[in-house]
């Protein structure tokens, strides 16, 4: 059926003989990301996503899945971009990993940096550059000598892609042929072969960071070794505050891009000052904090201040206060309740044990007193020291 529209609707302009074109089309972008579980760091997403867009599509389509299987993940896109209207092939779908991404800037800049794209490359796919190679490194690095990139972000990460609703349904119909929803491989080496071998012509990478950011740490926000160590230069990326605006800068290729992605360590949360009492540390993270600085009202809305505030703990003294596993920044619900379940276990233990001293303690006191002998128990009797209890 798609083939119809596509033959109805072919380009001229762009080459290949697969392009729809898209000219004059309305504006319209969609965001939808993957989960099959909840996790308390989603509202960092959650709550970017509904004040940049409005919306955003949890899809899973009840088939859960495991990291890193997750060619799950990418048929359940493939299933979205079906599911779509006749109406909609030329509507933009922004993919986001759903764990780790923040979206800011608004739909506007967002569809003006799409269409930018679309016109700089000629291609129709679009991936987030990583600075972090994973398979196929040479091809990565032949394929980005010859678009002249000069930073290291020139390798496919599969957590941020984007296209228009025609696009994405060639290239995922077209991938997944051979791969079917248990299918071992990872998500980001089957992207990864398809875009270099198979359909170069449809795929690009946004090697200039102009709408989509891979990072590992931001200057001005957490940046430290672990990020320079998987090849992000410090003070690449940098938070930038002036004249009333805040961004977040690529440095080295002069872009603000407004899609953010923090795989591996980048999400997971560093000790940093606490926010209201630099002198204690706390936990904080790259999600959280991005939302903080870059969408103060959904920080505020989706509560992810009164969590952090929460989490932080600044109202108990520093002795007893206890802020050390982080159940807040990359923490599944239900390990959440695991956590809680178990110190409520072992509070309810201490409360037994605290009872047992007390009513041992009693019983010792009574029998000093010199009451009469009690029918114990013998068993009971063996625990306590005949020389102080006078048995
Ligand atoms: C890369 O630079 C060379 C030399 O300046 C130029 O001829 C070529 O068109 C550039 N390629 C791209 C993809 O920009
Ligand atoms: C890449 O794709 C080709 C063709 O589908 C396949 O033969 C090859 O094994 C793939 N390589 C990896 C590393 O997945």
């Amino acid at each position: 059926m798609w083939r119809a529209w596509s033959v109805l609707l072919l380009g001229a302009a762009q080459g290949s003989e697969d392009f729809v074109s898209c000219l004059g089309a309305e504006r319209r972008a969609h965001v939808a990301t993957f989960a099959s579980e909840l996790d308390m760091i989603q509202s960092a997403l959650f709550a970017s996503t509904s004040q940049v867009f409005g919306e955003v599509a949890v899809l899973d389509y009840g088939r859960g899945a495991e990291w890193p299987k997750l060619t799950v993940k990418l048929h359940a896109y493939k299933d979205y971009v079906f599911r779509m209207m006749a109406s909609q092939i030329c509507d933009f779908v922004l993919f986001v990993d759903g764990y780790d991404s923040v979206v800011a800037g608004s739909r506007e800049e967002i569809l003006d940096r799409l269409l930018a794209l679309e016109a700089s490359t000629g291609k129709a796919v679009f991936f987030g550059a990583e600075a972090q190679p994973d398979k196929f490194l040479e091809a990565f690095q032949e394929l980005a000598k010859a678009n002249n990139v000069t930073t290291p972000w020139r390798f496919l990460n599969s957590g941020l892609m984007a296209g228009r609703v025609w696009a994405l349904r060639t290239f995922f119909q077209e991938m997944l042929q051979n791969h079917g929803l248990d299918d071992p491989i990872p998500d980001q080496v089957l992207c990864a072969n398809f875009s270099l071998f198979q359909r170069p012509d449809l795929v690009a990478l946004d090697y200039q960071t102009e709408l989509f950011l891979n990072a590992f740490g931001i200057e001005g926000i957490l940046d430290g070794p672990w990020a320079w160590d998987l090849g992000q230069p410090p003070q690449s990326v940098a938070l930038v505050e002036s004249k009333g605006q805040t961004w977040i800068e690529n440095r080295l290729t002069k872009k603000r891009p407004l899609i953010f992605h923090f795989p591996g360590p980048g999400k997971f949360s560093k000790k940093a000052p606490c926010l209201k009492n630099p002198r204690l540390f706390c936990l904080r993270s790259l999600p959280f904090e991005v939302v903080r600085l870059l969408l103060p009202e959904a920080y505020k809305g989706w509560r992810l201040e009164s969590m952090q505030d929460l989490f932080d703990d600044l109202s108990t003294p520093w002795l007893p206060r206890w802020n050390n596993d982080d159940y807040l920044h990359f923490q599944r619900t239900w390990s959440v309740l695991e956590k809680i379940k178990l110190r409520e276990r072992i509070i309810s233990y201490m409360g037994i044990v605290d009872l047992l001293l007390l009513a041992i303690f009693l019983w010792h006191r009574w029998r000093l007193k010199g009451c009469p002998r009690l029918p114990l128990p013998h068993t009971l009797r063996l625990r306590v020291k005949p020389e102080t209890l006078d048995l």
